[in-house]
């Protein structure tokens, strides 16, 4: 347990020993950034995926003199069509800016050991996201600039064990940008100052939908094991992808936190699952959640979140003022990719050509914030912050072994009692 949170510290603290450490910590920044300012960054890949693929797209594609050089995953056929795709890739400003040698590509349990023994400057990290507290403790101590995908964890202990890496990594005045690309949009930034500036007049509601399809689901191949299966289907299951609310809605719940300025104090919740038949390949998420979110000074926010095909979707958010109405959009013309947009920020960060950005605090505030709503979903009990945070929930097995037996579930019901394994205080 971070010892930290053992001492009392509350989530106020965090923010500023966290501020202190960061301005202790420019300085130092600033030198890293002219060492680095011209010299070629070596990227480091961990999760040869989906994202993965698209991410280091735009790494590369968005960025002069970076390039690709190490690449981890713990099954080597993702590793292998991974690969393949970069070193073919149909695009001249991505092919020529991948450099992956045979003995810089790691397959396994230790991939992430093994990649950060390479000389790589920025890890990036999109993983599934039950494995990302370890992979960023360990990216934090070997001292590289980081980029994680979201959601940083999937239960409290991975959070903390995220936040106390985060806040020496911080210190050390390295770089990390976490994947809630809306923080990069520049309408977003544009309309937020807008408003800041009494645009809507005092923000008195806010309103977060993520309402979309399943994802995806895999069949089960015969001749995989329980757990090859869940990593490979792992959007299903609790302890992999954290459910719907902090897989997918963080992305909305991150920009009302960033236009609150912090997280909620409190959740009251609601949810279930309406549709999904109940077998293995289904998992054990829920398929919708409704939370009313309160913050410190009283306002709320109404998210609503789910998976049900074949029906209307919805993803913005609305900002209710005393004045106006915004999307949190709305008030800019900026026409640029906000996915893109991260990387280059991230880049210009550690050349120190740009703003030094480091998202710990508030990805790790944003996920407890998803956190709190699916737990105040699954036991129907409020949630506060603080709970969460000092919360010793971890629903990872651990440790993880390709022949162990891995049940699914169990799907949580809301009760008087909740159930023992989703407990949280
Ligand atoms: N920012 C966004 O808008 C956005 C969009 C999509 C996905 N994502 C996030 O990206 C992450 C990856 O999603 P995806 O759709 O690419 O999934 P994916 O299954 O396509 O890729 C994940 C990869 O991680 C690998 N992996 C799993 N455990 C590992 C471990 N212990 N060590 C090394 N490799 C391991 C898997 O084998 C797989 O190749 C998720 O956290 C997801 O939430 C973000």
């Amino acid at each position: 347990m971070n010892d930290d949170i053992d001492n009392g510290l509350t989530r106020r603290d965090f923010a500023r020993t966290s501020f202190l450490a960061g301005a202790a910590a420019l300085a130092a920044a600033h030198a890293t950034a002219a060492d680095l300012a011209t010299d070629t960054l070596k990227i480091g890949l961990l999760g040869c995926g989906g994202r993965g693929s698209a991410d280091l797209v735009r790494m590369l594609a968005g960025n002069p003199n970076v390039k690709v050089i190490a690449l981890g995953d713990l099954f080597q056929d993702h590793l292998d069509t991974f690969r393949k795709e970069f070193e073919t890739h149909k695009a001249e400003e991505v092919r020529s800016k991948v450099d992956i040698k045979d003995d810089h590509c790691f397959v396994g349990w230790d991939a992430c050991e093994r990649i950060l023994k390479t000389d790589i400057d920025i890890l990036m990290d999109t993983c599934t996201p039950y494995a990302r507290p370890k992979h960023i403790e360990a990216a934090a101590a070997a001292g590289k600039h980081i980029f994680a995908e979201k959601p940083i964890a999937v239960d409290p202990a991975g959070v903390r064990c995220f936040m106390k890496a985060m806040e020496a990594h911080k210190a050390k005045g390295l770089s990390m940008l976490a994947g809630t690309q809306f923080r990069h949009d520049g309408a977003r930034i544009e309309t937020l100052k807008k408003i800041q500036d009494g645009a809507i007049g005092e923000i008195k509601a806010l309103r977060s939908f993520y309402c979309g399809g399943l994802p995806f689901v895999v069949e089960r191949d015969p001749k995989w094991s329980d757990l090859e299966y869940r990593l490979r289907n792992w959007y299903n299951y609790c302890w992999c992808s954290g459910d719907n609310i902090v897989e997918q809605a963080i992305h909305g719940i991150d920009h009302c936190n960033w236009v609150m300025g912090g997280p909620p104090e409190s959740v009251f919740a609601s949810g279930g699952r309406s549709w999904k038949p109940l077998t293995e390949m289904y998992g054990d998420l829920w398929d919708n959640f409704s939370c009313d979110y309160t913050y410190p000074n009283g306002v709320h926010l109404a998210q609503y979140c789910r998976h049900w095909d074949g029906c209307d979707g919805a993803g913005d958010i609305s900002l209710t003022g005393t004045t106006g109405v915004s999307n949190g959009l709305d008030m800019s013309n900026w026409q640029g990719d906000s996915t893109i947009q991260e990387m280059v920020d991230l880049v210009n960060s550690i050349r120190g050509t740009g703003p030094h950005v480091h998202d710990g605090q508030r990805i790790a505030e944003s996920t407890i914030t998803a956190i709190m709503g699916r737990m105040s979903g699954y036991t129907g009990k409020r949630v506060t912050f603080k709970e969460i945070l000092e919360s010793d929930l971890s629903i990872v097995p651990d440790p993880l072994s390709f022949d162990m037996a891995l049940p699914v579930g169990p799907i949580p019901v809301p009760q008087v009692k909740p159930n023992a394994a989703l407990k949280y205080r």
